[in-house]
């Protein structure tokens, strides 16, 4: 507990740097998380320090029902990581569509791995909707939407906004009420970077959570393997100061302090 997934309309606006750094700043401050990957890329892993090389993973078997557990990977960041693994484009869309009959093939583990009172569970997603993501609705407690300071991610706003923007029905919209926003590739020197800034601010109110300055260093930081922890000016500060809005939004406890309640209803309650 609990479940904060990543996510956007959009392709290639940060999501899954995003996700790697806040699993990042969360471990250095004493925070026990786990990073599943439900993006076929497998790209979450290549954030996280693993190899290239890696095959393995979560999601690319869930058909078949796999032991979560066994395919957790340490990270360097100290985070577990469940990788999408290795899948054949046909699987990718088989899996898809048997997630869409079948939401509880994720929803399952999932609710296991949220039994762990101490634990942060932090979720990498594929652009646009998804069968994986929206087994996941009933369970999530923080949807971070990821936008670029541009006029596209402009043009969506209103639906965030509306909540109209996961699709229909009560259930699809609980979820879409727990969105938050981040603004990223902030460039403060751009007059239409700061003009989609001051949109976003005007039609989400505190629903904007933050905004990211637009920083080499942080495609340099993938290159070279590495994440942009020391949380100096720019988009390392400003990942840092999402974190810590996050923590606030999603209700986490400073780490070690144990959830108050009854441990037995929350066994009974599945
Ligand atoms: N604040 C930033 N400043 C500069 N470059 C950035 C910033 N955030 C992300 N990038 C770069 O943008 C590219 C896309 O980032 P990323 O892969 O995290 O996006 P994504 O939303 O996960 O993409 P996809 O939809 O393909 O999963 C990467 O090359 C990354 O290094
Ligand atoms: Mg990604």
């Amino acid at each position: 507990m609990p479940l904060i997934a990543i996510a956007s309309p959009k392709g290639g606006v940060g999501k899954t740097t995003l996700t790697a750094h806040v699993a990042a700043i969360l471990t250095g401050r004493g925070y026990r998380v786990t990073v599943l990957d439900l993006d076929p890329q497998n790209s979450l892993r290549l954030h996280m320090g693993v190899s290239i090389r890696e095959q393995g993973g979560f999601m690319a078997h869930i058909r078949e029902r796999p032991d979560w557990k066994s395919n957790l990977h340490a990270t360097e960041c100290g985070a577990q990581l469940l990788p999408f693994g290795t899948a054949e484009p046909k699987d990718v869309l088989d899996i898809a569509a048997a997630l869409g009959t079948e939401p509880e093939l994720l929803a399952n583990p999932v609710q296991q791995m949220l039994r762990d009172p101490e634990l942060v569970l932090l979720v990498d997603t594929p652009p646009g909707p998804g069968t994986a993501l929206a087994a996941l609705y009933p369970l999530v407690d923080l949807l971070v939407v990821v936008l670029l300071a541009d006029a596209g991610s402009a043009s969506l706003v209103p639906q965030i906004a509306a909540n109209s923007f996961l699709g229909r029905g009560s259930l699809t919209r609980r979820a879409a009420e727990r969105a938050v926003v981040v603004l990223n590739q902030f460039n403060p020197a751009s007059s239409l970077s700061s003009a989609v800034l001051e949109m976003a601010q005007r039609a989400l109110g505190h629903r904007l959570v933050g905004v990211v300055a637009r920083d080499e260093a942080v495609a340099e930081a993938l290159a070279d393997k590495r994440l942009l922890t020391d949380g100096a000016p720019g988009a390392a500060e400003d990942m840092r100061v999402i974190t810590d809005e996050m923590v606030r939004r999603a209700h986490l406890r400073p780490p070690g302090q144990r959830r108050g309640g009854f441990s037995a209803l929350n066994e009974w309650g599945g």
